[in-house]
C-alpha cells in the first residue's frame, strides 16, 4: 500500500456525478434490503425532503487537489444545514449549525487516514470562518479547502458516531480536539415484557405527518422559551425540530413502510392541552423492530399515560422495543418504575458535537439531545 501525502488532498463539494458515486458506494452498508436502484431512489427522495431543500443537504468528497472531480475520490460525507439555538445568560441566539451524516470510506481505501483527514477539513468548510483557530489553516495540510457558497457559517456541528471516538481525533488543527460525545443515556422498554398500562387518557390525540409537523413548530418555540428560562448557569445549545429536521426521522424510511401490510400513519400523540407529547419513528429494518421516540415533552404526572400510549402504538405495529434518549433525570427514574431499563449507549449513535467560537466543548451543555436531530 502506498501512503498518500494528505496535503495533496482537499475537501470539495461533490459534483452530481460524485454524489451518485458516493451513494452507490454506500449501498452495501446502508441499503440493506434494497436493490441498488431502490437505494438510489431512496436517496433521490431524500434530496426533496423539507430539511434537504435549498442546498441544505450537501455531499463532500476528499479528492486530489489536482483532480477534484474524479470519481476515484478517497471518501465522502454529507451535511445538513440547520437552525439551532445558542443560549448564554438566558439569551437565545438563532444560529446556523450542521448535522453530519454518512461518513464513508470504501473498503479498498480504509486504514490510510482518509476519513480522519476529511473530517478535520470539514470544520474548514462548514464552520464560521471567523470562529476557527486564529492560527489559521494548518500549513502542514496545504491550502485550505475552497469556500462553498452558503457554507462557512456554522456555530456548531454534530454527528452520531457508530465508530467510537474516531471523530474526537478530528480537530480543525493537529493539536485541537474534534467532536466531543455528550449524552448517551438510553431508556428502553421491551414491549412484550412490559406491563399493559390501562388507558387512563382517552382524550389524547394521535398525530399524522401534518399533525407532528404542526406540533414541532410549537415545540421549537417551547424549546426556545425553556432554554431562555432555564436555571442552568452555563452555555447551552440545541437543534430545533421544525423545518424538516424531526420529520426526517420517519420520512426517510418511507420506502420501507410502503412494504408493510399496515404502514404506520401516526407519528405522535399529544395530551388534550398539548402540554405533554411524544413523537417517534419506527425502523422496520431494525432487529428487533424498534420505535424510537424522537421528541418527548411531559411532566412526571403525564409520563405514565404517555408511556401507555407509546406501548399501545408499539403493539399495534408489532414493535418489540421502545427507545428514548436522554430523558430528564426525574423521568428516567420514573421510567425505571414503569418497566424500563436505563443504560448508557457505548456503541451506536453516540451524540458528539463541536462548538465553533470562544467556548470549549467542556463548558457546553447540549439541550434537548434527543433523537429528533440525528442524521
Ligand atoms: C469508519 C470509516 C469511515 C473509517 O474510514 P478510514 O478512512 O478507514 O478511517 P481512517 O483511516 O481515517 O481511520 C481513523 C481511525 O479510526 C479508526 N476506525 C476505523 N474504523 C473504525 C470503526 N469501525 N470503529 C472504531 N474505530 C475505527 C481507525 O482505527 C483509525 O484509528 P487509529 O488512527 O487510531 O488507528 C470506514 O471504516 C467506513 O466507511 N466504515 C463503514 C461506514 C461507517 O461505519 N461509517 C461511520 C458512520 S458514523
Amino acid at each position: 500500500m502506498t501512503t498518500t501525502d494528505l496535503s495533496t488532498l482537499s475537501l470539495f463539494s461533490a459534483t452530481p456525478e460524485q454524489i451518485a458515486e458516493a451513494r452507490r458506494r454506500t449501498h452495501n452498508e446502508w441499503g440493506k434490503g434494497l436493490t441498488l436502484e431502490e437505494h438510489l431512489a431512496r436517496y433521490a427522495g431524500e434530496d426533496h425532503l423539507e430539511g434537504s431543500r435549498d442546498g441544505r443537504f450537501k455531499t463532500w468528497v476528499l479528492a486530489p487537489r489536482n483532480d477534484p472531480h474524479t470519481l476515484h475520490f478517497k471518501c465522502a460525507c454529507e451535511t445538513f444545514k440547520r437552525t439551532g439555538l445558542l443560549v448564554k445568560n438566558k439569551a437565545a441566539e438563532s444560529v446556523t449549525c450542521y448535522g453530519i451524516a454518512s461518513v464513508f470510506t470504501p473498503p479498498e481505501n480504509r486504514g490510510q487516514g482518509f476519513a480522519r483527514h476529511m473530517m478535520r477539513l470539514l470544520h474548514w468548510v462548514i464552520a464560521d470562518e471567523a470562529l476557527l483557530p486564529s492560527s489559521g489553516f494548518p500549513a502542514v495540510w496545504g491550502a485550505p479547502p475552497p469556500k462553498v457558497e452558503g457554507a462557512r457559517n456554522g456555530r456548531f456541528s454534530a454527528l452520531w458516531s457508530d465508530v467510537g471516538q474516531l471523530y474526537n481525533s478530528c480537530g480543525p488543527a493537529p493539536d485541537r480536539e474534534g467532536w466531543v460525545t455528550q449524552g448517551t443515556a438510553t431508556t428502553v422498554w421491551e414491549v412484550e415484557a412490559s406491563p399493559l398500562f390501562e388507558t387512563t387518557a382517552p382524550d389524547w390525540t394521535w398525530l399524522d405527518d401534518a399533525g407532528v409537523s404542526a406540533l414541532w413548530e410549537e415545540d421549537a418555540e417551547k424549546i426556545r422559551s425553556e432554554m431562555e428560562n432555564s436555571e442552568h448557569p452555563g452555555t447551552s445549545f440545541a437543534f430545533l425540530p421544525n423545518r424538516g429536521v424531526a420529520s426526517y426521522q420517519h420520512r426517510r424510511l418511507a420506502i420501507y413502510f410502503q412494504r408493510l401490510a399496515t404502514p404506520p400513519q401516526t407519528w405522535g400523540v399529544a395530551s388534550p392541552d398539548r402540554s405533554a407529547y411524544a413523537t417517534w419513528t419506527i425502523d422496520p429494518r431494525h432487529v428487533p423492530i424498534t420505535l424510537t421516540v424522537s421528541r418527548i415533552r411531559t411532566d412526571p404526572q403525564s409520563f405514565r399515560d404517555l408511556v401507555g400510549k407509546l406501548l399501545e402504538v408499539a403493539r399495534k405495529h408489532d414493535v418489540k422495543r421502545v427507545e428514548m434518549w436522554n430523558l430528564p433525570s426525574e423521568l428516567e427514574l420514573l421510567a425505571g418504575t414503569l418497566g424500563a431499563t436505563n443504560y448508557s449507549r457505548d456503541l451506536d449513535h453516540l451524540p458528539s458535537f463541536k462548538i465553533y467560537g470562544p467556548e470549549s466543548e467542556a463548558e457546553m451543555s447540549w439541550a434537548f439531545n434527543e433523537r429528533f436531530c440525528w442524521c
